[in-house]
């Protein structure tokens, strides 16, 4: 048989804030070309756990195994590691002092050392996929929040990452600019990217997914297909909030 090495191994981790458990033993392979969805209610450690994957978050044990270097080892290089991971946060969190194409341009330039006339290459090309090449020396107050996320997710993949981690990308958005960034992200989707997704879009849950991961209270209760956890969740818990949700 073939066997793919998981590009994300998530073993057995636990995570404290001070005497809060805020992760149990949590274990989660990641396959390259995976696409994770986390869902999960208010304060069950989804963010928590996706911040542990690019060491934003310590653990206090377990492991942690981003494409073959181990993030609890201290000779890792964890800035070389994070060039391999995008991260778009439900804040876009863009440098709001450079025009957009400042923005896409300036970690390929300083972090991986490219040319700029390559990182602009790149940049707007990026910034054609998602939309907005003609936005390119508009800074992002001049942008609508979708927009400016499409852009946050532009540049994320700049730097070329193999994974990109997303925290509630839509969330802060008007209903009528949400649709533009899940497209965005189904386009990434079907390009074949490792995407570990938090979210409570079910619709983009359903289409997307591998597979659902259901948190509860700093735990994996339930990991399913998304036809199986939506139609048929094993666990009550999961029932409760599909209930609550849906
Ligand atoms: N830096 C911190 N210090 C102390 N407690 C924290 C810290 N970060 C998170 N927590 C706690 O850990 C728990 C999990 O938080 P986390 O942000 O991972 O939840 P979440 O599932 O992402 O919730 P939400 O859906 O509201 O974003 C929460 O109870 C939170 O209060
Ligand atoms: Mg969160």
């Amino acid at each position: 048989m073939n066997v793919v090495e998981p590009i994300i191994q998530i073993q057995n981790i636990n995570k404290y804030f001070g005497a809060f458990h805020a992760l149990k033993n949590v274990s989660l392979d990641i396959a390259p070309g995976d696409k994770i969805v986390v869902l999960g209610p208010s304060g069950s450690g989804k963010s928590t756990l996706l911040r542990t994957i690019n060491k934003l978050e310590t653990i206090d044990s377990g492991t942690i195994i981003v494409d073959g270097h181990d993030l609890t080892d201290p000779e890792e290089d964890i800035n070389a590691i994070r060039m391999e991971l995008g991260m778009v946060f439900q804040s876009f969190n863009l440098f709001r002092h450079l025009s957009v194409l400042d923005n896409l341009t300036l970690a390929p330039v300083k972090l991986k050392k490219m040319e700029k006339s390559q990182a602009n290459d790149i940049a707007l090309r990026l910034l054609d996929k998602v939309g907005l090449r003609d936005r390119a020396g508009h800074y992002p107050i001049q942008l609508s929040g979708g927009q400016q996320q499409r852009v946050a997710i532009a540049r994320a993949l700049a730097m070329e990452p193999k994974i990109m981690l997303f925290d509630e990308p839509t969330s802060a958005l008007d209903p009528e600019m949400i649709g533009e960034v899940l497209d965005v992200m189904v386009t990434l989707a079907k390009e074949g990217m490792t995407m570990v997704v938090v979210t409570h879009e079910m619709g983009f849950a359903r289409e997307v997914a591998d597979q659902v991961v259901f948190m509860d209270q700093g735990a994996i209760v339930e990991q399913a297909s998304p036809d199986v956890f939506f139609d048929n969740p094993q666990h009550q818990r999961s029932k409760l909030f599909l209930q609550q949700i849906l």
